[in-house]
């Protein structure tokens, strides 16, 4: 059995898709949700899946509090799923190439520090891109500069807004990301 943990902030559907796809995988299984918000919608939406949520904050991230919880959990692949701050270089290094993250645009374009969520729509939108899409990389001690590992783009409708963009973003991520942390732990 391969040990998924997921790392989330916020509103959580992509945790949310992600626990529902593996719920009853033979080989692969959520083992916890960890979340840097006591009050984010992701704690509401994993109610009833039977996933243990981790609370944390900054200080249980950068001592070994989140560490020594994911070493117990015999972790094989740590996911950011709508997860914003910055994983410190000890837990990268005890996990080397067990970090992934999604970002809702075609990295390089639109990342780094600050670029989450809705802003990345609407800086799409603002520089005039013709397409935008999802990317998800392997986590590194820099936002968003981690080795690709899966890209999907759409396009760009005349009248696009940073809302009916987001919703074509949202559409990828729900369709792609369950699937490609399938096959990486697949290929492991
Ligand atoms: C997702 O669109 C994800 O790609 C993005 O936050 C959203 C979280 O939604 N991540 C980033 O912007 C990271 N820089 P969710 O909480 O509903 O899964």
């Amino acid at each position: 059995m391969k040990n998924i943990v997921i790392f989330a902030s916020g509103s959580g559907s992509n945790a949310e898709n992600i626990i529902k796809y593996f719920k009853n995988d033979r080989e692969i299984r959520v083992v916890a949700l960890f979340c840097n918000r006591p009050n984010a919608f992701v704690l509401e939406r994993i109610k009833g899946f039977d996933i243990p949520a981790f609370i944390f904050n900054r200080e249980d991230f950068t001592s070994d509090r989140v560490l020594d919880r994911l070493k117990t959990l015999k972790v094989d692949l740590v996911v950011l799923a709508g997860f914003l701050w910055k994983v410190p270089p000890h837990i990268l290094e005890a996990f080397p190439h067990q970090v992934i993250n999604i970002h809702p645009a075609l990295l390089p374009a639109h990342g780094g520090q600050g670029m989450y969520g809705m802003r990345v729509h609407e800086a799409v939108i603002a520089r005039g891109d013709g397409e935008s899409g999802i990317t998800i990389h392997y986590v590194n001690e820099r936002y968003d500069e981690g080795t690709v590992i899966f890209q999907a783009a759409c396009a760009i409708a005349p009248g696009e807004t940073p809302e009916s963009l987001a919703g074509k973003i949202h559409a990828l991520e729900q369709a792609h990301f369950p699937a490609v942390i399938k096959r990486l732990l697949e290929n492991k």
